[in-house]
């Protein structure tokens, strides 16, 4: 249901009105004057500036705002869409900011699935969208993925041999670039026979890419779906495209967008309207002025230094791996993300020929002082796996060091 108030907010910007509409309080009463960040310039990272948020835009950072984001930062946020997407602002989609991706996500699958729909989701999948989809009570596909992302083959299969007479999936969940949980990145033939598959069976992708700007890949990088169906011209529409400020500004600031079908965003903002009303206008103030601060070529060279950085942890992950996990374990590197995805050689268990890696991973290694997740975390089903996922994002080189010497020794324990 629409909200009552919500829905006449745009009705507050006629000339001359008088608005006694919203419960908005009176930011005189507020004790907050402005708001001051200091930033690194994104030419120059030794160079500090200070930013400040205040009048006007302070009275708008502390006030109730619009329900899809504070307008400037949702425009800000779709240049830069049509600067690295390539999509026209007259293709019929808009974004909408969110708090974080995570609550775009959850609204995107409230809107999308009714209970005994299907839904096609990799496998295995990032673990934050299992209670998501688990609460709906849908229908639940797992389509393998291998180090290469998700298998366009087994997808062609899967909806090569549906039964006849149930009803299609609507929707297909993925992580394109350096896949949470398994690194992989996509590369753009498995893109496009997906998007193939989307257009052939009517559903809907739903790119989830909060790693997207953590490509350190020396190929050429591959294309977004959002891009992809636009540049191949047979027609948009088939993807919602998920962006996040989390790995590259602040995962603090709870700021996500989703990029798709104007009809679809009006349907998560509707929730939205009930849910949460609207992403934090303060820190949607703080954003916005250091993303105008930067510019769009700003935010690209602050980006870069970002996947850089994540870059060179990894080689330095992979180093320890190598010393520490070689005959232990198996693993492909990374060209995005901050995830390391190998595989224990362990002993069968009876419903596990390759072995589990649960208990070794979620109570010996933790009594031996190193934490990561079991593989297991990461399929709907919770099935036995011998895979475990190390995010490498914030040891130093000693401490992966040390961090892999432990799991080592747990693993020859076994
Ligand atoms: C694949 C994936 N999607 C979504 C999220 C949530 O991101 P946000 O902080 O934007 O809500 C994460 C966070 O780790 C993630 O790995």
């Amino acid at each position: 249901m629409p909200s009552a108030i919500r829905g006449l907010f745009p009705l507050e910007l006629t000339p001359g009105l008088l608005s006694m509409l919203a419960g908005k309080p009176n930011p005189e009463a507020f004790p907050i004057n402005s708001i001051s960040v200091n930033v690194q310039d994104p030419w120059d990272t030794s160079k500090n500036v200070d930013l400040k948020v205040e009048g006007n835009d302070m009275a708008e950072a502390l006030q109730y705002g619009a329900t899809a984001g504070m307008p400037r930062l949702a425009a800000w946020f779709e240049e830069l869409q049509q600067e690295v997407h390539g999509r026209g602002k007259d293709e019929g989609w808009r974004v909408s900011v969110g708090s974080g991706s995570q609550d775009l996500l959850y609204k995107a699958f409230l809107a999308l699935l009714n209970p005994e729909d299907s839904c096609l989701i990799e496998a295995p999948v990032y673990a934050g969208v299992i209670p998501m989809i688990d609460s709906i009570k849908c229908n639940i596909v797992e389509v393998p993925t291998d180090y290469e992302g998700i298998s366009s083959s087994s997808l062609r299969e899967i909806l090569e041999s549906w039964p006849a007479g149930k009803p299609y999936p609507k929707v297909l969940y993925t992580v394109p670039y350096g896949c949470n949980p398994t690194g992989a990145t996509a590369p753009d033939s498995r893109r496009r026979e997906v998007l193939a598959l989307a257009r052939k069976y009517h559903f809907l992708i739903m790119e989830d890419d909060p790693y997207f700007y953590l490509y350190f890949g020396t190929a050429t990088r591959p294309t977004s779906y959002f891009a992809m169906e636009k540049q191949d011209g047979q027609g948009t529409g088939h993807v919602i495209r998920f962006d996040s400020l989390s790995k590259i500004l602040s995962s603090g600031l709870r700021i996500g967008w989703a990029s798709g079908p104007k009809v679809l965003l009006d349907a998560f903002d509707l929730h939205t309207s009930t849910a949460n009303l609207q992403p934090s206008s303060t820190t949607q103030a703080i954003t916005y002025a250091y993303l105008k601060y930067i510019g769009l070529d700003g935010f690209l060279k602050h980006t870069e230094r970002v996947s850089q950085f994540y870059g060179a942890k990894a080689a330095v992950f992979e180093r320890a791996m190598q010393k520490h996990l070689s005959g232990l374990a198996t693993w492909a590197y990374p060209n995005a993300g901050m995830f390391f995805w190998f595989k224990l050689k362990l002993p069968p268990v009876h419903n596990a020929p390759e072995g589990d890696s649960n208990v070794l991973i979620a109570e010996k290694a933790f009594r031996n002082g190193v934490l990561a997740l079991p593989g297991t975390s990461f399929f709907p089903k919770a099935q036995p796996t011998p895979y475990v996922r190390a995010a490498f994002s914030l040891l130093s080189e000693d401490d992966a060091d040390e961090a892999l010497r432990r799991l080592a020794e747990t693993v020859r324990q076994e």
